[in-house]
């Protein structure tokens, strides 16, 4: 037997998902009795919510259980996320941790952390037919942007992606228990809900409902006064969704879709199911319903067998796209996928070198983007304190940071006029005036 825990901690890697997911596994374990502490090295369990998309994740949870470890301190310690779902028993064999719990399994973690305690080591990796946020206590505290997970899990199967094997096949949440969720979250505090999915635009009721009725629906709630969604796959970017850009005052103004690379050869790789072509004729129909859409990508460099000329197409995509911002990756082989058995990999130097290359060119179209703001008006939601006394940090509805000083409080929505532009944020003013005028 060892003592039960009374404090607890939760570190969150990754994806937004995580995030989210780490938060439920705070307010479930608060539910219990037991106590948040605000460092990790003073818990008497941490949760480790790991991420598996890239590169040497496994080590990074062994140097973090490690280091957890030192100065003579035995923390329980629970493993959850993708990488305990997709190593869990190399996890509990390498590092005896108590509790290895997957990302569809941990509403099992009290029954867990007390199978641990009780000497028996605990490891749930299940992904049951009856989804984990039924069992989840209700949402009671959250800041004014707040995470909601509608969809989860990946039936596409890149070639590259963990994804599908880790957080299982799509699954959809029911209507109405979003709608209860995101009452909730506004009860709680929350002005603008982010809706969650690996694949959020794929999210269907069964019954032919998708995405953008949702959104129609939440859009209707009092006191929601912004609605956004990520990550969405371009196969999945249903009329409707177009639609709700163009129609839809809450759903802000901006589009994640990732494109991974300009190549047709390197998307069919991929197997991204979607061209180049279809791709760029796809931000154009987005576009023509929202004219002033941010958009966003995520791009992988040197895929198994990307020529020089295909890096170049990503470039050239890039170029005519005009992204207000991205992530890039360099391509990181990863157990289990097909395209980790595919031969031809690229020079770690090469890699390099075309993230440079990408990185420059993605970052010279954000500052436009920026630059391209200033003298608009629009409205920011306040999230956070500022570094500078008096400062205050909140999101334009294009998700850039906007920094301004006043008597603003956390959860505000005010109207402002862009002044100045930095690569990664805006500095603005307080405009009292109309904000239906669109520049200052
Ligand atoms: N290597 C590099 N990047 C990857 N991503 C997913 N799998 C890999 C991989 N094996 C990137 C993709 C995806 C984002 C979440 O992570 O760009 O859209
Ligand atoms: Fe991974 Fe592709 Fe699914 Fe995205 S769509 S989660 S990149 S397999």
């Amino acid at each position: 037997m060892k003592p039960a825990p009374k404090t607890f901690a939760v570190k969150s890697f990754g994806c937004q998902m995580n995030v989210y997911d780490g938060e439920r596994m705070a307010e479930l374990m608060t539910a219990e009795g037991m106590i948040p502490t605000a460092d990790a090295n003073d818990a008497d369990l941490v949760v480790l919510n790991t991420c598996h998309i890239r590169e040497r994740a496994t080590e990074k949870v062994f140097s973090d259980i490690g280091r957890l470890r030192k100065h003579g301190r035995a923390p329980m310690i629970a493993v959850a996320g993708c990488v305990a779902q997709a190593e869990g028993e190399e996890i509990v064999r390498r590092a005896k941790v108590d509790v290895v719990v997957g990302p569809q399994a941990y509403h099992n973690l009290p029954r867990l952390v007390a199978e641990a305690v009780a000497g028996t080591a605990a490891l749930d990796t299940d992904m049951p037919a009856a989804s984990k946020f039924g069992a989840l206590p209700a949402r009671r505290k959250v800041g004014p942007s707040a995470f909601l997970t509608v969809q989860e899990g990946c039936d596409k199967f890149c070639t590259y992606c963990v994804v599908p094997y880790t957080r299982g096949a799509e699954v959809s949440r029911p209507f109405a228990a979003i709608v209860d969720e995101a009452k909730a979250l506004v009860d709680a505090g929350a002005r603008e809900i982010t809706l969650l999915g690996q694949n959020v635009n794929a999210w269907t009721d069964g019954d032919g409902r998708g995405l953008h009725d949702l959104i129609r629906t939440l859009d209707r709630i009092p006191g929601l006064a912004r609605i956004r969604y990520t990550t969405s796959h371009p196969n999945d970017m249903a009329q409707g969704l177009i639609d709700a850009h163009r129609d839809v005052e809450s759903l802000m103004p901006f589009l994640h879709l990732p494109v991974q690379a300009g190549s047709d050869r390197v998307l069919k790789a991929m197997n991204r199911s979607h061209s180049r072509d279809s791709y760029l004729r796809l931000l154009d129909r987005v576009r023509a319903a929202r004219p002033d859409i941010a958009l966003s990508g995520d791009f992988i460099v040197g895929f198994p067998g990307e020529t020089d000329a295909e890096f170049e197409e990503t470039i050239r995509l890039v170029n005519e796209v005009g992204y207000a911002q991205a992530f890039s990756f360099k391509y990181s082989p990863r157990p289990g996928t097909p395209a980790a058995d595919i031969a031809d990999h690229i020079p770690e130097e090469v890699m390099s070198a075309r993230l440079q290359q990408l990185q420059g060119a993605l970052n010279r179209d954000q500052l436009a983007f920026n630059e391209a703001s200033v003298g608009r008006t629009c409205e920011v939601l306040i999230e956070r304190e500022g570094k500078l006394p008096g400062q205050m940090l909140g999101k334009s509805p294009w998700l850039q940071s906007v920094l301004l000083s006043g008597a603003h409080k956390i959860g505000d929505l005010i109207s402002v006029c862009l002044t100045h532009a930095g690569p990664n944020s805006l500095t603005a003013i307080f405009n009292p005036a109309s904000p239906t005028k669109t520049s200052c």
